[in-house]
């Protein structure tokens, strides 16, 4: 940090100025704090289940997708704790996503964010609940952006957006895309699909989540941080493919060499190991040529497209 901080008007910081590093960790700072504020505590009954949902939650994992929303959020002026809100959300969301797709009927990984899965630690039962009411609680995060957004219809369109990102035509679906794939040969538009489903409705509804949270956007500028959302979503799983293979498992947290052990169709088995990594860059590209009406005020958003594409967890 630097000695040019600002309070800005709602108590916030405006540290526009700061590296990289420092304005993530001071992001996974506030959503951390936001995500143990609306966890209910393991005291409170049934104490197991909300232990297990601390742990699914907390203390680990990059928080990609909160801190898409806090570049975006901070792109738009949007109101900090109405970004804390979203930023909460999609990362709930995304903790279910991971706790189901470990279970034994779905991936049957042993491994997540360097610990034992929840289905290992807690019971399989324990892990399709906790599932279940991270899930829920997602949606009860969101509701508090209400608190400082004064808009019905937006609020509406926020818990639509989220809904639609996680369910069966975005998340679930390509979940369920991906369980049926195994040993299948998908074409690349299929195989973009699924991704773009599994993985990419959740980042990208992270971006648009943060830009709802400010002020009406032009169409324009609405439309570019769609496409620059849509790569980005796409690139993250491009590279997650990659780095099951590239990668190693005490690097990544989680087993690596999985996909191929389970015959999954990834960019790595229809394009190829550089393949993936050429449309990664593509994709990178792609999401920066988005950005260009934007200025300085993109710095965050094109920092994470950079860390997205270059990550080696
Ligand atoms: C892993 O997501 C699952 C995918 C959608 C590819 P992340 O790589 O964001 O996992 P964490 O949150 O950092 O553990
Ligand atoms: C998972 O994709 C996508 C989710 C919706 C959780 P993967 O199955 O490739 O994620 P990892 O590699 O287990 O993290
Ligand atoms: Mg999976
Ligand atoms: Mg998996
Ligand atoms: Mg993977």
């Amino acid at each position: 940090m630097n000695g040019t901080l600002l309070e800005a008007a709602d108590g916030a910081v405006a540290d526009g100025d700061a590296p990289f590093e420092a304005w993530m960790d001071s992001r996974c700072a506030r959503v951390e704090q936001a995500l143990r504020a609306c966890l209910p505590a393991a005291t409170t009954a049934p104490g197991r289940l909300h232990e297990a949902m601390a742990y699914a939650t907390l203390g680990g994992g990059k928080r990609v997708r909160p801190l898409l929303a806090y570049g975006a959020g901070e792109l738009v002026g949007a109101p900090r704790a109405a970004v804390d809100a979203v930023a909460c959300a999609v990362e709930l969301i995304h903790a279910y996503s991971l706790v189901h797709d470990d279970l034994p009927c779905m991936d049957d990984d042993v491994l997540r964010r360097g610990r034992p899965t929840v289905h290992v630690a807690y019971g399989e039962a324990t892990a399709m609940l906790v599932g279940d009411a991270l899930q829920a609680l997602a949606f009860q995060a969101l509701a508090g952006a209400a608190r400082s957004i004064d808009d019905p219809a937006r609020i509406g369109t926020m818990v639509e957006r989220l809904a639609h990102a996680a369910g069966s035509l975005g998340m679930a679906g390509g979940q369920a895309i991906d369980l049926e794939s195994v040993g299948a040969m998908l074409t690349r538009p299929e195989l973009e699909r699924m991704h773009r489903m599994k993985t990419g409705a959740m980042l990208r509804a992270s971006v648009m989540l943060g830009v709802l949270c400010g002020p009406p956007s032009s169409p324009a500028g609405l439309e570019s941080l769609e496409r620059y959302a849509a790569s980005i979503g796409l690139a993250f799983q491009v590279v997650d493919d990659v780095l099951d293979v590239a990668s190693d498992t005490a690097t990544l947290g989680k087993t690596a060499g999985k996909d191929s052990e389970q015959n999954k169709p990834t960019y790595v088995s229809v394009l190829g190991l550089e393949g993936a990594r050429r449309h990664a860059a593509e994709l990178l590209g792609t999401a920066h040529a988005a950005l260009e009406g934007f200025g300085p005020a993109a710095r965050r958003l094109r920092e994470l497209a950079d860390l997205i594409v270059a990550r080696t967890t």
